[in-house]
């Protein structure tokens, strides 16, 4: 499979060809990473200021929560709180403005989640194991399960240096699931509505939330499956965009710095093929419905 798909766009609310249209849903569903190399987020000139790691307090990103319209993981306020502000939303429009131009398939079916700012360099940051995203992982959400719905991201490069964001991206999930599938318990009924009372998780943690948050700890945690197991570094430029599935796409992020995220949620049904989700690929490990 190939593993970037590309297509050259420069407007974040560009009209596209139905041809592209289904030509990136399809390369999407099957596991690619959407690049866009010549969709550029323009920062404005005084915004440049926030282009430090010192807007982070002790989290590893800041955020943007498009429905409350609230900030976290930053120490600004004031002027700068406002420039933050300005230049989240605005992306977080932008890329769900993209991402409803590209996918116009599953119009309608998307939520919008928070909108990340990553200013800290990946390289050489101190971390635990589980948050180290330098290790090949799949995506999942330890305090807001998504219930078998998959992860959307869009990624845009602000380096204002012209540094390229390094990614390594790794194996099919069907293959990875697989690998990992014997280490996989499914949990015990009722233990996801008990972490709910508990507060632990914000709304039920489903057998298929279980099971993706062990696949991605177990990915993490096995040195052998990082050195060994089929992947491809994947550089991608200053001023580029891209989006995947990353709750299928194994990715580790090595070093850059200064990036805007976006992440979406999507209903297994509303996809062209179902049955690629890792939801569908689980439970036919599994033999058992999940979610
Ligand atoms: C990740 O989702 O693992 C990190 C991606 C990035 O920050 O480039
Ligand atoms: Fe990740």
């Amino acid at each position: 499979m190939d593993q970037l798909w590309t297509a050259e766009i420069y407007d974040w609310n560009g009209v596209l060809d139905p041809a592209i249209q289904s030509a990136a849903v399809d390369a999407l569903e099957a596991g690619a990473v959407v690049f866009l190399p010549t969709l550029r987020f323009h920062v404005l000139p005084v915004e440049t200021g926030l282009f430090t790691p010192a807007i982070l307090g002790t989290a590893k990103n800041a955020s943007f929560d498009p429905s409350s319209g609230k900030l976290g993981g930053t120490t600004v306020n004031g002027s700068d709180a406002a420039r933050l502000h300005e230049m989240m939303e605005r992306f977080s429009a932008a890329a769900a403005a993209l991402v409803d131009g590209l996918f116009a398939r599953y119009r309608g079916r998307l939520t919008r989640g928070r909108a990340s700012f990553r200013p800290a360099e990946i390289a050489g940051r101190k971390t635990t194991w589980r948050k180290d995203d330098t290790r090949l992982h799949v995506d999942s959400f330890p305090a807001t399960p998504t219930g078998g719905r998959r992860i959307l991201r869009v990624f845009t490069n602000v380096n204002p240096d012209g540094r390229a964001r390094a990614w390594r991206v790794g194996d099919t999930f069907d293959k990875v699931a697989s690998r990992f599938a014997p280490q996989l318990r499914v949990p015990l009924p009722g233990s996801g509505h008990l972490l709910a009372l508990l507060r632990v998780t914000k709304s039920t943690r489903t057998a298929y939330d279980a099971l993706m948050l062990q696949l991605h700890d177990r990915m993490k945690q096995d040195d052998a499956f990082q050195r060994e197991s089929p992947q491809t570094a994947v550089d991608f430029p200053a001023s580029s965009t891209w989006l995947a599935l990353t709750d299928s796409v194994s990715h580790a992020a090595m070093s850059g710095q200064y990036q805007l995220e976006q992440t979406l949620l999507l209903p297994v049904d509303a996809m062209v093929h179902p049955e690629r989700s890792p939801l569908r690929i689980l439970e036919k490990i599994k033999g058992r419905p999940l979610a």
